[in-house]
């Protein structure tokens, strides 16, 4: 298997074990969150086009997800295999992907309770500078503020307010529920169940991945 998809609501733990998959496997996590923040963060053409999108807790277009996918994919550095995380999230970039980059491919459903999901995101917190995940409760830095990894600023995301937060569920529901069930038809899904510590959960993933 060379490509692995996490999908799961908003704060079901994609971005979490994507990074724990990249520690043990020799993966690497592609995020479209994380591109397109840092795509807003320097002000560049496609973070101007994203930014209220991903502020509000919209979709971003399909186009320019899509066209940053591609160029991210095309880079040359994905022989051991990668680990996406928030892509795809419509029919239309489930069915862009395996144009792109035809693969042997898993994906790995993390369910959880919306209000599970909602209490992690009101208390989770980001490294601004590497993208590293905390949360006040379950994993918070070392010291306050500060990322353990490169002592960047850790802050909470624009888009975890309750407002964004039920947005994005909508679009959850409405776009990429019907990706999941896309994969499950073609037998690549595997379901985890996402409750219970960030380490347990890890425990269930890796035995699908080993
Ligand atoms: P994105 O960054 O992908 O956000 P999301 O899908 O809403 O998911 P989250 O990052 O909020 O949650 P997660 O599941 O990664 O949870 P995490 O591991 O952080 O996308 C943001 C925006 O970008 C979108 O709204 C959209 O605008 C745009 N976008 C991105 N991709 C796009 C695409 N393909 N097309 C169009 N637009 C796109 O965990 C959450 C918290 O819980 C953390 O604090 C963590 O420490 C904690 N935690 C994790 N697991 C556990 C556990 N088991 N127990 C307790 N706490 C836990």
């Amino acid at each position: 298997m060379k490509r692995l998809i996490l999908f799961g609501a908003p704060g079901s733990g994609k971005g979490t074990m994507g990074d724990f998959i990249q520690r043990d496997f020799n993966f690497l996590k592609i995020s479209t969150g994380d591109i397109l923040r840092n795509a807003v963060q320097q002000d560049s053409a496609a973070g101007r086009q994203a930014k209220s999108f991903v502020e509000s807790g919209g979709l971003v277009p399909d186009e320019l997800v899509i066209e940053l996918v591609r160029r991210r994919l095309s880079r040359g550095d994905l022989d051991g295999g990668y680990v996406m995380d928030g892509y795809p999230r419509t029919l239309a970039q489930a069915e862009a992907l395996s144009l792109i980059a035809s693969a042997s491919e898993k994906a790995i459903f993390i369910e959880v309770t919306e209000a599970e999901a909602v209490e992690r995101l009101l208390s989770r917190l980001t490294c601004s500078a590497c993208g590293a995940i905390y949360n006040l409760i379950s994993k918070p830095p070392k010291n306050t503020g500060t990322c353990d990894l490169c002592r960047g600023r850790v802050e909470r995301r624009t888009d975890d307010n309750e407002e964004a937060i039920r947005q994005r569920f909508r679009v959850y529901a409405e776009c990429t529920m019907p990706v999941i069930e896309y994969y499950g038809r073609k037998n690549l899904l595997a379901r985890v169940d996402g409750g219970g510590t960030a380490a347990l959960v890890y425990e269930k993933i890796k035995g699908l991945i080993a």
